[in-house]
């Protein structure tokens, strides 16, 4: 992991996202990621943490660890991290090589990441190493859908849309992938017919 770093400056692409984001973020998104974070106290891990939208729903006292590949979104986290009433420290790395000690973290939360990542699986057998056993994995995740043609129309989109939007892939089903790391689901709440999934899951 490197350390932090606060002389890049931040990314187009970040702010492209942010802009893109925003309505979203107040129509919907903002009330789904204030009720995950509700969730996440102690000592949190956030993986994929992009521009640190999430950063201002933890808690006072949280003491959150924001770890984001990009350095564009990296940086533009930063400054949110130290808008947070949350403790929040932005590192760089991947979900693949998580360099905390074994059952280090109370929570881990992951909104909009697992879709995008390399190697899901070795991210969330990652994800099961560093949380304490009971310790909750929360997510936010467009999923692949599981009604037709809608399902069929994501298998069809996902390679172009990949490229397009930095590897995200539509037809990832992310839950099935939680099931088989090891997660027990404690509750799903569909959003948007399904396509969005709001996710509490729990290392045994
Ligand atoms: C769609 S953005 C979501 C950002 C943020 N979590 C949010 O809710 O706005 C996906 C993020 O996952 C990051 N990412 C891509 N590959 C990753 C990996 N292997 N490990 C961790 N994060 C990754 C990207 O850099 C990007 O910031």
């Amino acid at each position: 992991m490197k350390q932090e770093r606060n002389s890049s400056p931040p990314g187009g692409s970040a702010l492209l996202y942010d802009t893109l984001m925003w309505p979203v973020e107040r129509a919907a998104v903002g009330a789904w990621r204030r009720r995950l974070a509700a969730r996440a106290r102690g000592r949190v891990l956030e993986i994929g943490a992009g521009s640190g939208s999430q950063f201002r729903w933890y808690a006072p006292g949280t003491e959150v660890t924001a770890l984001e590949p990009d350095p564009g979104m990296a940086a533009r986290a930063r400054r949110r991290a130290s808008q947070a009433v949350a403790g929040v420290r932005v590192a760089e790395g991947r979900a693949e090589e998580l360099p905390f000690a074994d059952e280090h973290f109370d929570a881990v939360l992951a909104a909009f990441t697992l879709c995008t990542v390399g190697e899901p699986e070795r991210a969330l057998a990652e994800v099961h190493r560093v949380l304490k056993p009971g310790g909750e994995l929360l997510l936010i995740e467009h999923v692949h859908l599981r009604w037709q043609p809608g399902r069929w129309l994501q298998s069809q989109a996902a390679p172009l849309w990949a490229k397009a939007a930095g590897g995200c892939r539509l037809d990832r089903d992310t839950l099935g992938l939680v099931r088989a790391a090891g997660f027990a689901v404690v509750s799903e709440q569909p959003h948007v017919a399904g396509w969005i999934r709001e996710v509490v899951a729990r290392r045994p």
